[in-house]
C-alpha cells in the first residue's frame, strides 16, 4: 500500500510537470486531488485496513495530499509568473521612442487676410458686423438704391436661387442696410467681413466665391476726405508707409460721389503683369459717400448725416503681401499652397 501511494505521487508529479497551460490545471486538480481521484480511493479505503496498518498508510496519504497541493499551488504560481513575463516581452513598450508627430491645422489664407484687415481695421476704431451670406432682393439691391429693373443690377453677376427674390449676395454692401438699422441713429464706424458669390468669368484674379469686407462710416460730419484717409491708412497699415494708392471716377447707386480704388500692385512693382491687366496697380474695390437714400433707407436722416462706405476684396490684398500670382489658388486646396503661410 505505502508503495502504492509513491507511485501516485510520482505519477501525478510528473503529469503536473508536462502541464504548460494554466488552463490544463484543472484538469490536473480533479484527475489528482478531485472526489474520485486514486488518492482519495486510499483516503476511503483506510477503515478496512488492520490497526497496525492504518497509521502508517494513514499518515504517509496525508503526506502525499499535501505534496500534491503544494506542487499544484508551485505550478499554478510559475505558469503565472511565465504567462506574465512573455506579455510584457510581446508588448514592450519603449517609453524612449520619440512620440509621432501630430498634424497641426492652421488657419486658411483667405481667414488670415481677413483677420489681417480686421485687426488694421479695429486699430481705426471700427467694429465688426456680421450680416447675412443669403440675401433678400430687397437688401442686395432694392433699399441700395436699384427698384426693380434697374439697369445698374447687372453690375453684379449674381446667383440666383430657385425662391423668388432670394440670391447669395454678390457684394457686403446689403450688410451697411443691416448695420444702420441696428444703430440708428448713433454714429457708426464698423466693417462687415464675409463671404461674397458671383457668376463670374474665373481668371488669375477673380473667383466665383470671395471674401470682402465692408467699411461703413456714419455720423454728423464725415466727408470724402475721411474716406481717403482711411482708405490710405489702411494701406499704410498692411504694406508699410510708402504704399501708394490711388482713386479712380465711377459709378455705384448707392454712393454719390463714388469712386474705384486701387493699391499699386506689388507683385511686379507697377511694370504690369496678368495680376494687373498690365496698369502696374490692382483694384482693391469700389466706395463712396453713402447715398442719401441709402442713409434713409437705414434710419438716418440725409439731411443731418453723411457717411462713407468702401468695399475691399481680403483675397486681393493677401495676392499683393505674398505676390500671389493666382486668387484660383485660394479655393483649389492644394496642401502645397495652404501649408505655405
Ligand atoms: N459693393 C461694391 C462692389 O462689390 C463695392 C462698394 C462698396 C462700392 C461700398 C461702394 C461702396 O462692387
Amino acid at each position: 500500500m505505502v508503495s502504492d501511494l509513491d507511485q501516485i505521487e510520482q505519477t501525478a508529479l510528473e503529469a503536473l510537470g508536462s502541464i504548460q497551460e494554466e488552463s490544463a490545471l484543472e484538469t490536473w486538480r480533479v484527475a489528482h486531488l478531485g472526489r474520485s481521484a486514486p488518492l482519495m480511493q486510499v483516503f476511503d479505503q483506510l477503515g478496512k485496513l488492520s490497526k497496525e496498518e492504518r497509521p502508517i498508510i494513514g499518515r504517509r496519504a496525508n503526506e502525499v495530499k499535501r505534496a500534491l497541493e503544494a506542487a499544484y499551488t508551485q505550478r499554478f504560481n510559475d505558469l503565472r509568473q511565465a504567462a506574465l513575463l512573455r506579455s510584457i516581452q510581446l508588448e514592450r513598450l519603449d517609453v524612449t521612442l520619440p512620440g509621432r508627430a501630430l498634424p497641426i491645422g492652421r488657419l486658411h489664407p483667405a481667414n488670415i487676410s481677413v483677420r489681417t484687415v480686421i485687426r488694421a481695421f479695429a486699430d481705426m476704431g471700427f467694429q465688426v458686423y456680421r450680416s447675412p451670406e443669403v440675401e433678400t432682393d430687397e437688401f442686395n439691391f432694392g433699399l441700395l438704391n436699384m427698384p426693380p429693373h434697374h439697369p445698374a443690377r447687372d453690375m453684379w453677376d449674381t446667383f440666383y436661387t430657385n425662391m423668388p427674390n432670394v440670391s447669395l449676395r454678390p457684394h457686403t454692401s446689403p450688410g451697411q442696410i443691416h448695420v444702420m438699422r441696428t444703430y440708428a441713429p448713433e454714429p457708426i464706424r464698423a466693417i462687415l467681413p464675409g463671404m461674397c458669390y458671383r457668376y463670374e468669368q474665373i481668371s488669375a484674379r477673380k473667383e466665383t466665391q470671395f471674401n470682402q469686407i465692408e467699411v461703413l462710416a456714419v455720423g454728423e460730419n464725415i466727408t470724402m476726405s475721411d474716406l481717403k484717409g482711411t482708405i490710405a491708412d489702411l494701406a499704410r497699415r498692411l504694406y508699410g508707409p510708402d504704399m501708394r494708392t490711388r482713386f479712380r471716377a465711377a459709378y455705384f447707386p448707392f454712393t454719390e460721389p463714388s469712386a474705384e480704388y486701387d493699391f499699386e500692385c506689388l507683385l511686379c512693382g507697377g511694370k504690369g503683369c496678368a495680376v494687373c491687366a498690365g496698369t502696374g496697380w490692382l483694384e482693391i474695390g469700389g466706395c463712396g459717400m453713402v447715398h442719401p437714400i441709402v442713409l434713409q433707407n437705414g434710419g438716418y436722416d440725409p439731411l443731418k448725416f453723411t457717411g462713407f462706405a468702401a468695399g475691399l476684396g481680403t483675397e486681393r490684398i493677401m495676392m499683393l503681401k505674398h505676390r500671389i500670382e493666382d486668387i484660383r489658388y485660394f479655393w483649389a486646396n492644394d496642401m502645397r499652397f495652404l501649408e505655405q503661410f
